[in-house]
């Protein structure tokens, strides 16, 4: 899907709703840019949900935003801290570009306010640290919007990995990555430094992680020696419309690492917002009795579009393969993703988990950081990850 289709491709998916709606989730959103317009979409469509407060940090921007979706009685702020100082919520989607995820996380959390996070987890593994600190003290839900883990299809590369059909897996090389998509279609925060922090290596790097190491119940990474590059984002020939967006770029638009995770697996990764090849590849798991071939995705539409591959010997020396037939989505992956976190929201307290936790997320932080420091000093560097 080309990028400057954006959202749009969800917005017609209709979805059968069976929620207890006697409960209203009161919720608020914190940024009502690009994909908060996929997160409204999704709450607008659920009967249990009071979208009561929004906020951004443009002036006006909020107001319009809850205007042009048709929502009337929205209580619009200046940023996320009058929003949460002024509400009472019992949940917020926090849709900031990435240099404003920690922030926001912590003050929602510290204010006993149940979290929806974008991908990436933060820019830094410090950051990473310090919401989950604030997470562990608040006792409330905080969730990574991943919306891949929803599909079935994904699932099924854990699944099949954790029916030992591949044997000890010791072997992980990450695939996908544009050939020419820097996300710039509604502007420049993915890729300025005080907002976007990081480039390719968080967007897009950080799903292509996500499959890979909760496929394999994400190992903690020890060691890596990481490679970060920008040749596209700041030559001005790379846009036909904004040449001055090249001036404006400071992050990464590639990244390849080599990554040693605990229990002996070797990770291979690399990604690409723009590069002069049309993917890195398909990514592939390696284990003693199996191989895993998972076709190139770009992921964050959640999916792949042709079959997982299963290579094993028969016998024990006829090698043969077969295909894993594909399950057909039944409702959108951002549908579920919010739908998901909501019926944990409104569990008794202490009662609701995350669907994807940050104790997971918290290694594909570690992991996209090291890669940013060790290409910084140009060798490998130990991952060392804090006490939370
Ligand atoms: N899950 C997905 O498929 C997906 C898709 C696109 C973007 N994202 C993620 O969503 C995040 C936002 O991306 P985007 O494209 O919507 O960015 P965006 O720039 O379009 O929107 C972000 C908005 O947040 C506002 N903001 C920043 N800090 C704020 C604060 N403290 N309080 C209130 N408002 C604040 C900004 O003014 C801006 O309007 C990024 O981290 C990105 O990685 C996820």
């Amino acid at each position: 899907m080309a990028m400057d289709q954006g959202l749009d491709a969800f917005k017609n998916e209709s979805v059968e709703n069976v929620v207890d709606a006697s409960k209203k989730v009161k919720v608020g959103i914190i940024g009502c840019g690009w994909i908060a317009d996929s997160h409204i979409k999704q709450y607008l469509q659920m009967e249990d949900v009071e979208i009561v407060a929004g906020a951004d940090l443009v002036p006006g921007k909020a107001e319009k935003f809850f205007k042009d979706h048709g929502v009337e009685g929205v209580r619009c702020y200046p940023s996320h801290k009058e929003m949460i100082d002024n509400e009472t919520l019992d949940a917020v989607s926090i849709c900031t570009y990435n240099c404003q995820h920690a922030e926001p996380t912590i003050y929602a959390l510290e204010h006993g306010v149940n979290v929806m996070l974008e991908k990436p987890f933060t820019v830094t593994l410090d950051e990473a640290v310090a919401v989950m600190k604030a997470e562990k003290k608040s006792g409330k839900i905080l969730t990574i919007g991943f919306q891949p883990r929803m599909s079935e299809n994904m699932q099924m590369i854990k699944r099949i990995v954790e029916s030992g059909e591949l044997g000890e897996i010791y072997y992980l090389q990450a695939g996908g990555g544009r050939r020419r998509g820097i996300p710039t279609p509604f502007g420049t925060t993915f890729i300025e430094k005080e907002t976007g922090g990081i480039g390719a290596v968080g967007d897009i790097g950080s799903y292509s992680l996500d499959m890979l190491l909760n496929a394999v119940g994400y190992p903690k990474p020890l060691t890596v020696t990481g490679y970060t590059s920008n040749f596209f984002g700041t030559d001005p020939k790379y846009y036909s419309a904004h040449p001055e967006y090249a001036e404006k770029f400071g992050v990464d638009d590639f990244a390849a690492a080599f990554v040693r995770l605990e229990g002996g697996i070797i990770l291979d990764f690399r990604i690409s917002w723009a590069m002069h090849m049309d993917t890195c590849g398909d990514a592939l798991i390696l284990g003693t009795k199996g191989g895993l071939r998972i076709p190139s995705t770009d992921c964050w539409n959640g999916e792949f579009d042709t079959p997982l591959k299963v290579y094993r010997n028969v016998g024990d020396k006829v090698p043969m393969c077969y295909e894993v037939p594909m399950i057909p989505a039944k409702t959108s992956f951002f549908y579920q993703k919010i739908r998901s976190f909501l019926d944990e929201v409104k569990k008794p307290a202490g009662e609701g988990k995350p669907t994807v936790p940050s104790s997971q997320i918290l290694y594909n932080q570690a992991i996209i950081d090291g890669i940013v420091k060790s290409a910084e000093l140009g060798r490998e560097i130990e991952i060392e990850i804090p006490e939370i």
